[in-house]
């Protein structure tokens, strides 16, 4: 990773995790990240608003766009931009495979519950956290991920746990999952930027050197 490096995030609703990354990267004690642009799924997204707000760079994706036209219109905005790292936040939609080859081990995708269960196409938003209420889960949690081919299957880079209360509606458990969502992203984007993270030829998430100021749950040892 160069010293100075370049964020693009892909979304589709709200842009919390957006607005997440722009906050931590703009504090005055961070330097050399940068979120450059967003890229959004819908044009009324309302991460769109977000970016204005925040003065990053936006750009929406042709709605009626073939698997090819879409390939053809990331890769124009994310090598325009010069990213480094593309983070999907809330995005909706399968990357083309030649955008996730051109970007290998450096897209991260952030999901509302703990990976490989309860993922995977279709589970995303309250569905998700409907179908955790309904299996009578006791816990859930965010994961952050390198992303692959599909849907929510790359090597995941780290993992955090929430608990499902007697009560909860997806709603609640989406606001609580939300909250962790908005810490870990942030904290595995700079562990990628800042190079203690990487993932290997073999599809390996290895980690250089400790990282994470919480014990975080990803793969180190000890
Ligand atoms: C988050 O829960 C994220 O995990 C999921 O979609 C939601 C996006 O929220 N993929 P926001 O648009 O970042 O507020």
């Amino acid at each position: 990773m160069p010293d100075s490096v370049r964020i693009a995030v892909l979304a589709s609703g709200g842009g919390s995790n957006f607005q997440a990354l722009v906050d931590r990267f703009r504090r005055a004690d961070v330097r050399y990240r940068e979120v450059v642009g967003v890229i959004a799924s819908r044009e009324r997204a309302g991460v769109l608003e977000r970016a204005r707000r925040a003065g990053v760079a936006a750009a929406i994706a042709p709605p009626a766009a073939t698997r090819a036209e879409m390939a053809t219109f990331l890769r124009r905005a994310l090598d325009g931009w010069r990213s480094d790292i593309v983070v999907l936040a809330g995005y909706m939609k399968l990357v083309p495979e030649t955008v996730v080859r051109a970007y290998w081990g450096r897209i991260l995708n952030i999901h509302p519950a703990l990976l490989p269960s309860f993922g995977g196409r279709g589970m995303y938003g309250a569905r998700v956290h409907q179908a955790v209420i309904e299996a009578g889960a006791r816990v859930t949690g965010a994961t952050v991920h390198f992303v692959d081919e599909a849907y929510d299957r790359g090597p995941i880079l780290c993992q955090w746990p929430v608990p499902v209360l007697a009560g909860d509606t997806p709603e609640s458990v989406a606001a609580r999952v939300l909250k962790v969502e908005h810490r870990i992203l942030p904290a595995a984007v700079e562990a990628l930027a800042s190079g203690a993270v990487r993932l290997d030829a073999d599809r390996r998430v290895h980690w250089v050197r400790e990282w994470f100021e919480t014990d975080t749950f990803t793969n180190r040892e000890g």
